[in-house]
């Protein structure tokens, strides 16, 4: 199926959102990828990074606060070792890239564009976890990164922004000006959490980023603002998504795909089960196509008698 504007067919609406798969291999052994519409790979960076200290996870109220720090192998090790195993995996391959310079983001976009089987690549605008500022809630720097990637590539291109920082209308208008083909919203809130006991951070870097049902309906308001805004960008809704209710909800937000993240670290089948219950929903409303799904908020709601 090809739902709403997503410019390749896939065997789903639901993806994985970059981050908990990793770089998808080993969740392979465990779920069958063929019935997810794609693979979205952890955000490598142009030099390796070994990521934050420990504590790096702590638990809240309907989710979990991470601070990861991108930890990754770098680009040159990732497109040498990690890629070929990624790319050999049964479904659309959506490859996550971040950096600080808009030069060294063409240089990776360029690189991955020579490079057969990538069907999407994401920018990351908005990781929470490291020192520098988090572009994605400057309107001129989405402009000048996403021109820097768009001049690299012909192949689609999605900005992933954050929820939190900005007016998120302002930076998606930014990267769809740039030439953005889609918007990746949202990444993880901003949050923090204090042990009682003795006052202080749990995190080592204090503040982290918060995902999980905690954020579905940040992430459903920043999805309906942008989709209001820009019919015709692609769409894909991430945050707080665990079930089948709130999969739809995302899609009647405006969402093209659906990213799961959170929810597939306790349950690896998680995102499998989410494509089938959502394929057996349709059926049972005798709904032809998602696409009488997505954005429907939009048009009024379902007819429903
Ligand atoms: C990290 C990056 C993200 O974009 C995010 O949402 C959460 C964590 C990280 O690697 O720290």
């Amino acid at each position: 199926m090809t739902p709403g504007r997503c410019p390749f067919s896939v065997a789903s609406p639901i993806v994985l959102a970059s981050g908990p798969a990793g770089f998808g291999t080993e969740l392979a052994e465990r779920t069958d990828l063929s019935a997810i519409g794609a693979l979205t790979t952890k955000t490598v960076t142009p030099q390796p990074r070994e990521g934050n200290p420990q504590p790096r996870l702590v638990d809240c109220p309907c989710g979990m606060i991470n601070s990861i720090g991108l930890e990754n192998p770098g680009f040159d090790v990732f497109v040498e070792r990690c890629l070929p195993d990624v790319l050999s995996l049964p479904t659309r391959h959506i490859i996550s890239v971040a950096a600080e310079r808009p030069e060294e983001l063409a240089r990776m976009v360029g690189a991955l564009s020579a490079i057969e089987g990538i069907d999407a690549i994401e920018i990351n605008l908005s990781c929470p976890n490291v020192d520098a500022v988090v572009i994605g809630s400057d309107r001129a720097l989405v402009g000048r990164f996403t021109e820097a990637a768009r001049g690299a590539t012909e192949r689609p291109l999605l900005i992933k922004l954050p929820g939190d920082a900005g007016h998120v209308v302002a930076s998606a208008e930014a990267a769809l000006d740039a030439g953005a083909d889609g918007l990746t919203l949202i990444n993880s809130i901003r949050g923090l959490r204090i042990d009682h006991r003795v006052g202080r951070p749990m995190l080592h870097r204090e503040t982290g980023g918060l995902s999980g049902p905690a954020i579905l309906p940040i992430a459903l308001a920043r999805v309906f603002e942008a989709r209001k805004a820009f019919p015709d960008a692609l769409i894909v809704g991430t945050g707080g998504v665990t079930d089948l209710e709130s999969a739809i909800e995302m899609m009647a937000a405006g969402a093209d795909l659906v990213g799961v993240g959170y929810g597939m670290m306790a349950n690896p089948q998680l995102p499998t089960q989410l494509a089938r219950r959502l394929e057996a929903w349709l059926a049972e409303r005798r709904l032809d196509s998602v696409k009488e799904v997505i954005g429907v908020a939009h048009r009024g709601g379902f007819d429903v008698p």
